[in-house]
This record gives C-alpha cells, sequence and structure tokens, in this order.
C-alpha cells in the first residue's frame, strides 16, 4: 500500500466513490473535487491509498488552525490535525485495508514532531468506524454537532501512540 497525492486525475474515481452506499452512509462528502483536486493549500493533504496500482481509499489529513472554513472552531490547537478516510469500493472492506491505511497515516502524522494529537468525527451512528477507530487506539471525548451531523469526537493523543 502506497499513500499518494490526490490530483485532478482521480476526480472520476473520487466522484464515482461519493455516490457509494457505505460511504453516503458515514455522512455524503461535500467536496467539490474539481476544484478541490486543483489546488494544494498547506493546511492540508489529500491522499489516495494505492495497492499494486488499484486506487483503494481515500485520506484527508487537516491542520485545523489553517483551515479557512473552521470547521473544527476558531481557536484550534497547531498541534492537531484532524483526519478522514474512506474505502472506495465496497468489495474492498473488510479487507484490512482501512487499518494497513490508518496506521501509514498515524506514522505520518507523528512523524512530525509538532504534532501531538490526532482527532477524528465518525457520525454517532457509525459503530463499524468507532470500531475501527478504538482498534487503532482512539478515545471517545465527546458526542458534537458539526452542521446537522451528531457526530463522536475521538482522540489519539502521541503519547499514547508511542507508548502503545
Ligand atoms: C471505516 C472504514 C475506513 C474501515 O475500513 P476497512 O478497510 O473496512 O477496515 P478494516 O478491514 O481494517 O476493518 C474492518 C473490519 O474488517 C475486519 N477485518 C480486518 N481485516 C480482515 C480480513 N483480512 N478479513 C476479514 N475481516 C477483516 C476487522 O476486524 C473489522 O471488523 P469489525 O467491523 O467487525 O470491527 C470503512 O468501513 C469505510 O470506508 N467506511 C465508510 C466511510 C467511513 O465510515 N469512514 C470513517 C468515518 S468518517
Amino acid at each position: 500500500m502506497i499513500l499518494r497525492d490526490a490530483t485532478i486525475d482521480d476526480l472520476e474515481t473520487l466522484q464515482w466513490w461519493d455516490e457509494q452506499a457505505h460511504i453516503i452512509a458515514a455522512g455524503p462528502p461535500t467536496y467539490k473535487w474539481a476544484r478541490e483536486l486543483k489546488r494544494k493549500p498547506e493546511w492540508r493533504e489529500q491522499l489516495i491509498a494505492e495497492q499494486e496500482g488499484e486506487s483503494i481509499g481515500f485520506v484527508q489529513i487537516l491542520d485545523p488552525s489553517g483551515d479557512p472554513n473552521q470547521y473544527w472552531g476558531n481557536n484550534v490547537s497547531r498541534k492537531m490535525r484532524a483526519i478522514q478516510i474512506w474505502i472506495g469500493e465496497s468489495y474492498n472492506l473488510n479487507r484490512g485495508y482501512g487499518s494497513t491505511i490508518m496506521n501509514m497515516v498515524l506514522e505520518r502524522c507523528f512523524d512530525d514532531d509538532m504534532v501531538n494529537e490526532l482527532v477524528v468525527d465518525p457520525l454517532s451512528t457509525n459503530a463499524k468506524a468507532h470500531r475501527f477507530y478504538t482498534r487503532l487506539g482512539f478515545k471517545y471525548m465527546e458526542t458534537k454537532k458539526f452542521g446537522e451531523d451528531l457526530c463522536y469526537v475521538m482522540k489519539l493523543k502521541r503519547a499514547s501512540y508511542f507508548n502503545e
């Protein structure tokens, strides 16, 4: 598995994935891909996980302190990163890909000494994602409303990651 930058060449793939039932159920993505894939703001990485040439999933690593949309609020620690992940095709679920990808993402994030905590915000109804993140060491912090969505905020601290 490798992580590479998402580019405009991934447009069709990402739009197709947006239509998949398991992705819609997790909270429909609202990205305007044609625009987003053409820009690379320093507060965000958009990555494709690829296995032997096949695009498997999407990952976004966000520095919420730089995010002009202030999704995570307007007074967020610069040491925090927010992660989003999805596996594109339903036939690629439950094969361990998500865990492999997230382990790569955790390593990539904590490789930056500045970063001391990672957050995710699965829908409160997304029990599969809660199990997934818990297995990876994330801890439930609170239930929070983001727009219309009720989400669990789950956190993985650097100390906890390296002590495991
Ligand atoms: C959450 C998500 C990323 C997990 O990805 P995944 O590749 O299915 O994750 P894994 O395969 O590593 O683990 C999922 C399950 O498969 C099991 N599994 C892992 N490897 C396996 C294997 N080789 N064979 C069979 N089962 C396996 C795990 O034990 C786990 O079981 P559980 O659901 O009963 O807890 C994926 O379900 C997804 O994209 N969901 C939609 C979007 C989403 O919810 N994103 C996160 C919230 S924003």
